[in-house]
């Protein structure tokens, strides 16, 4: 039987997991970190109905689970389902394409690529290997560009839908400085958002995003009717991309003359708010942060893209400064991302953290890549943390998934250097299995 059927089949069935436990309540930037988490070194989780009903030691919840199959994962963690904030699913094919920076990339790789996507069994092929790569890395949820092809939004949110995930997408709108195939106009690109979020927002486990590229690819006109529809849609999410690069920088300063700097930009056409989220944010000035925190906006810190492109080091530590704290999310950014893994995704921002002098711990880290990153997106209600009550999206990760894992993890003497190990030295091959509302839709 397929294997997606079977899922939605079985969708709901009592069944419990057990091994240890990792899971955040708060954000501990700002709260005493042992006051942020709670781990358990032999939990059980139990789930039904796409939800956690209860977690426990497993001495206190053992004897109330006689009927109820358990399987047991030994030397390994339980953790939220990872979140990835920003990617582009369309790029799938086009990772690690060499050489370029922000612009040329676009102009060579991304946009030659992009003009397929019109073609639906294209999209319904890239997104089934997109999604089954997600599942693979302990992915659960994600914020998802489309391209500006209303056939390619159908194609991700349908497939997400087989699997019951919590999925966040949206088309691409840009209708200036990309091929002519790739534009819309400010009125398609208004009439053919709304008929999206009419057919997919709220259905099932999907969230609609409104996705004006980033202000070079829209006119002034188009800025103008895409703010006007997140007014008319204020609970759809917003996502685009901001201060990525020194010469988009200078390049939006040159279309938009009039206007403060690039956050002003889509300030001008009421972008900046709750649950709107911008890729990057490398080069924000202090303005900027401070105007992003006012509004609730967030940003998505994509380091694996930052390094590849040569866009620079995201100062998260900075963002996050008490005075004016910015939401972050984490996010893989593919393709200009290298990788579908979290982990490796996480070891990367260590990275950039180094680079700014402003290094965080593994628990920091983890907590990013789960809660960290549902309240950038206002969904810590629903995703990033285990609880009764909270969606049951789980990743369960190996401990031991390589030889030179198992060695260093022998010297491992605390949890926090136990979840370091992992998230520089992991990647896919520590992903054990990925649980979707309930249901296991990756075993290694
Ligand atoms: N800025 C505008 N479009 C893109 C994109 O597809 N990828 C990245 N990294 N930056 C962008
Ligand atoms: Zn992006």
């Amino acid at each position: 039987m397929d294997q997606n059927l079977k899922h939605a089949r079985n969708q709901g069935e009592r069944r419990a997991i057990r091994g240890a436990l990792l899971t955040f309540h708060q954000d501990p930037f700002f709260h005493p970190l042992e006051e942020s988490y709670r781990y358990e070194s032999d939990a059980i989780v139990v789930m039904e109905g796409g939800m956690i009903v209860a977690v426990g030691s497993a001495d206190q919840l053992l004897p109330t689970l006689e009927n109820t199959p358990i399987t047991h994962y030994r030397d390994h963690l339980i953790l939220p389902g990872f979140i990835d904030s920003h990617v582009h699913y369309p790029q799938t094919e086009i990772i690690a394409s060499y050489g370029e920076q922000l612009i040329d990339w676009l102009n060579q790789y991304t946009f030659i690529a992009e003009q397929k996507f019109k073609d639906r069994a294209h999209a319904d092929q890239v997104a089934k290997r997109f999604l089954q790569e997600q599942h693979r890395n302990g992915v659960t949820s994600s914020t998802i560009f489309c391209t500006v092809f209303p056939e390619s939004v159908d194609a991700i949110f349908s497939e997400a839908e087989r699997y019951n995930m919590r999925i966040m997408a949206g088309k691409v709108c840009m209708d200036r400085n990309a091929p002519e195939a790739l534009l819309d106009t400010a009125q398609s690109a208004y009439d053919e958002s709304k008929a999206l979020i009419e057919k997919w927002h709220g259905r099932g486990r999907a969230e609609y995003v409104i996705t004006p590229r980033f202000a070079p690819t829209s006119t002034f006109e188009q800025l103008e009717m895409v703010g006007a529809l997140a007014a008319e849609y204020p609970d759809t999410l917003i996502q685009s991309h901001i201060s990525e690069n020194l010469d988009e920088i200078e390049w939006v300063r040159s279309l938009f003359p009039k206007v403060l700097d690039y956050a002003d930009v889509y300030d001008q056409y009421g972008l900046l708010r709750d649950r709107a989220i911008y890729g990057h944010g490398v080069h924000l000035t202090e303005r900027e942060l401070a105007i992003l925190h006012e509004r609730g906006a967030a940003v998505a810190h994509c380091p694996t893209s930052n390094f590849f492109l040569g866009s620079g080091a995201f100062n998260l530590q900075h963002a996050k400064a008490e005075v004016r704290p910015i939401k972050v999310g984490l996010g893989t950014d593919l393709g200009a991302g290298t990788s579908f893994s979290i982990l490796q995704t996480m070891n990367e921002a260590y990275k950039a953290a180094q680079l700014n002098g402003a290094p965080y711990s593994s628990l920091h880290t983890f907590y990013l890549a789960t809660r960290g990153t549902a309240e950038a997106l206002q969904l810590e209600e629903k995703i990033g943390s285990i609880a009764p009550g909270m969606e049951a999206d789980l990743t369960i990760l190996d401990l031991k998934s390589t030889p030179i894992i198992e060695y260093r993890m022998q010297s491992a003497s605390s949890l926090e250097e136990a979840l370091f190990i992992q998230m520089m030295m992991g990647d896919d091959r520590a992903i054990a299995a990925t649980y979707i509302a309930g249901e296991p839709v990756y075993t290694a």
